[in-house]
This record gives C-alpha cells, sequence and structure tokens, in this order.
C-alpha cells in the first residue's frame, strides 16, 4: 500500500508535518508521501475533496483556516472531534471522507511521555489558560484520566464557560479571569497555556505572569515558535518542570498517522531532532 498524505490550509509552507510524517513513514517502513496542498481562501473546500478523491489520497491533516469549515463537507465526523467542533485529521475510509480531532490526545500523549509518573497521580488539579480549539480539545482529552478539576482561566468568560457547560462530567471546574489566575497558581498539578501569545514574532508576550509560583507542578505551553517561549523560561526559572510545545505537535501528528495506516509508530529520535529544527529557525 502506497500513503498518498497531505496537508490543507493558507498558508502551510513553513509547515513541519512533512518532515514529521515523512520520518514515521520510514520508521514505520512504509511506502508514501506527505505533501502540502495550499488553498486559497477562494477555492471550493468540495472542489479540492473531490481532487484528493480522484489523486487516491488516504487522508490529510487541516490547518488554519480551515479546521472549522472543512466540517460540513466530511460524510463523518468523530464524536470527540464533533464535540470538539474542530477537525485537524480525515481520511477516505470506505467511500467516505471521515474527520477526526487529535490535537487533544496528543497533548496527554506528549504528558505522558515527558512525565509518566503523572498520570499515577489521583485527584489532579489542571488550569487551562484559554478557552479556544486547542483548550477545548485538551478539556476532552484530560476527562479520559484520572483528573478531578480542570478550571479555566481566559480573557473572555463567557468563552470559557461555553467549554465549561458543554462538558457534562464528574471533572469540577471553575472559571477565572487571567488576573485571578495569577494568583492561584499554586492549586494547581499542571497549568496548560493554550493560546497562541508568545508565539514569534511576538515572543516577548507572555499570557499571565508567573511570579506567585512557588510549588513545583508541570507548566506546559502548546507554543512550539520559539522552542522555549517565555512563560516556559519564566516557569523552568520558579522551579517548574515544564512541557514544551513541540511535543504535543509530534504526537498528534503521531495519533493521526495511526489513523491513516492502522498501526503504531515510534517517535524514535523525532523530539530531539525537532527540537533542533525548531532550535535553527
Ligand atoms: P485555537 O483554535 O488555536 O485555540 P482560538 O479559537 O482563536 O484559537 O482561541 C484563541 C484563545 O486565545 C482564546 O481563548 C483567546 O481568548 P478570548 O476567548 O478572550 O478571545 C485567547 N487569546 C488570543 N489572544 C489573546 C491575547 N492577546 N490575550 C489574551 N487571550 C488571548
Amino acid at each position: 500500500m502506497f500513503y498518498q498524505l497531505g496537508l490543507i490550509g493558507y498558508p502551510v509552507e513553513h509547515s513541519l508535518s512533512p518532515w514529521i510524517h515523512q520520518s514515521f513513514l520510514k520508521n514505520a517502513h512504509l511506502q508514501g508521501r506527505y505533501d502540502l496542498i495550499e488553498v486559497h481562501p477562494e477555492k471550493s473546500l468540495g472542489d479540492i475533496l473531490l481532487e484528493l478523491k480522484e489523486q487516491h489520497y488516504t487522508g490529510f491533516n487541516v490547518t488554519v483556516p480551515y479546521k472549522q469549515k472543512i466540517m460540513p463537507y466530511l460524510d463523518k465526523i468523530d464524536t470527540s472531534a464533533e464535540h470538539i467542533g474542530a477537525v485537524n485529521t480525515v481520511i477516505y475510509r470506505d467511500g467516505n471522507w471521515i474527520g477526526y480531532n487529535t490535537d487533544g490526545f496528543g497533548f496527554v500523549r506528549a504528558l505522558e511521555y515527558r512525565y509518566p509518573e503523572v498520570i499515577e497521580k489521583t485527584n489532579i488539579q489542571v488550569l487551562l489558560i484559554g478557552a479556544g480549539g486547542a483548550a477545548r480539545g485538551i478539556y476532552a482529552a484530560l476527562q479520559m484520566k484520572d483528573v478531578e478539576r480542570i478550571d479555566i482561566a481566559n480573557r473572555t468568560r463567557t468563552n470559557a464557560l461555553k467549554i465549561a457547560n458543554q462538558d457534562q462530567t464528574k471533572v469540577k471546574t471553575d472559571i477565572y479571569s487571567l488576573e485571578e489566575s495569577e494568583k492561584r497558581l499554586n492549586q494547581y498539578d499542571i497549568i496548560i497555556q493554550t493560546t497562541d501569545v508568545g508565539m514569534k514574532p511576538k515572543q516577548h508576550k507572555s499570557i499571565i505572569s508567573l511570579q506567585n509560583l512557588e510549588q513545583p507542578n508541570i507548566i506546559c505551553d502548546i507554543v512550539y515558535q520559539p522552542i522555549s517561549t517565555n512563560f516556559l523560561k519564566n516557569a523552568k526559572q520558579r522551579g517548574a518542570k515544564i512541557l514544551q510545545g513541540h511535543l504535543m505537535l509530534l504526537f498528534q501528528a503521531q495519533r493521526a498517522f495511526e489513523i491513516w495506516t492502522n498501526q503504531a509508530v515510534s517517535i524514535g529520535k523525532m523530539d530531539e531532532q525537532l527540537k533542533q529544527l525548531l532550535e535553527g529557525r
């Protein structure tokens, strides 16, 4: 079998996904290719899907600005992607285009990979900063784990409430402003920054101040450009353990690759290699 894969988005030229998936193909000893498919906003997504079908695509990833826009064009959507309201992975199976979202799952895998001892703990207390698509995916994926509380801090309270109200599960959630959350940092085992604040070219920014941080908790950032954000640098200086965003990028891709190929693939040395690639940018 030859795996014809790709990424649709606009723009896509700087994407690291081709490197990641070509490495997975190699690690798994599979034949295939992964192409960047730049889709101009004026093009019809319906036409794009027809073209990809004619070209025998196995599946593709979806990035900005199409993660939500692609949804009405798909034949089926996995329940967790439906719930998150965004699709980042599509497979063509039995005549149907099927959409998935692997972002939250990728985050949890990254956490387990770097800090496996965290999963052994019970009553885990989490603070999620931000309430966009990424936060929604991570909120959903964390619920599969033994997490007792996931509080949300966000600039716009109503957006945080949308996440908390939609999920009727046993996990407890309180909503805070960004300022309020700065005073509560020591109550959490894990703090996850899910907004794009701190991303290049605005890398001097941090979503909140960590000056009250005293606990040796785990601080995560989903931003991976730069690989060590200001937020993570501050966390490290205060003795926290950190989780860099490139690992979520890697593990959401691993999950997508598993969906396309139906087989497990190891990340091998890709953690280090990806870090070096990003540091060179
Ligand atoms: P994604 O789908 O990538 O998560 P998104 O849906 O646009 O992106 O969500 C972005 C998140 O980052 C939101 O929580 C947003 O806060 P609001 O809900 O108040 O809009 C947050 N965000 C983005 N820029 C921000 C900034 N400069 N300050 C504070 N929060 C910011």
